[in-house]
């Protein structure tokens, strides 16, 4: 799929399979899912720009780069938090906007209950953290949040996305570039993913 990058690295793969596995509980569910986002972000921030730089080593001096933009990172509440610390661990200098978005169990339409963002967002990469992508509503509404902000640079990482949220998100957002370890096979009639993992912030918390 068109601007899908499908992350089949072994050591994000081993961990999708121990999420899937109903008998993981929460505290390890926890743990893994923090690890394999920090493997997720290597690919998804593979095309960040950099800007040539020099830097004296006790040595001598020597050619490096930094990046050329701040990061914000957008977990989507709750099970994005889920992913957010071990990225903040490799991007410390990143700011963290907050979007809290709960789908409402019949209609299955994303409910907005909080929003925490920069101002403005022209300036930076933004990516846009979620372990599931079903529907698509919830990253859609997201994405419209993050662009009355002005963001022009986003990133989504999901860990597992339906086709239907899938293309739900290309209808809304075409350019956006989607990061997932898995595209399942469907949705169920309560528009839970098949095979899927479940309810990510349910097996997250516990509650
Ligand atoms: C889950 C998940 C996504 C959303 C995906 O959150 O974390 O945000 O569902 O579904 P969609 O693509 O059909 O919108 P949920 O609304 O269950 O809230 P929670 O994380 O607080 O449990
Ligand atoms: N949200 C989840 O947490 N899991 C799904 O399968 C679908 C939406």
């Amino acid at each position: 799929m068109k601007g899908v990058t499908v992350i089949t690295h072994p050591l994000v793969q081993h961990n999708l399979t121990r999420l899937r596995d109903r008998r993981t509980r929460p505290q390890e569910f926890r743990r893994v899912l923090s690890e394999v986002a920090a493997l997720m972000l290597y690919e998804a921030t593979r095309s960040f720009t950099a800007n040539p730089v020099n830097v004296q080593t006790p040595l001598a001096s020597a050619r490096g780069f930094k990046l050329s933009r701040e990061v914000v990172l957008v977990p989507v509440l709750r099970a994005g938090l889920g992913m957010l610390d071990s990225i903040l661990q490799l991007i410390p200098s990143a700011r963290v906007g907050f979007i809290g978005l709960k789908r409402e169990e019949t209609t299955l339409r994303a409910q907005s209950y909080h929003k925490s963002l920069p101002a403005d967002l022209r300036r930076f990469e933004v990516i846009l953290i979620d372990p599931m992508l079903a529907t698509g509503g919830s990253a859609v509404a997201a994405m419209d949040l993050l662009k009355e902000r002005g963001a022009q640079r986003v990133r989504l990482v999901n860990l597992v996305a339906a086709p239907e949220g899938i293309r739900r998100v290309r209808r809304h957002y075409p350019a956006l570039p989607i990061f997932t370890a898995a595209v399942d096979r469907r949705l169920d009639e309560q528009g839970y993913i098949l095979p899927g993992l479940g309810d990510a912030g349910d097996r997250l918390f516990g509650v």
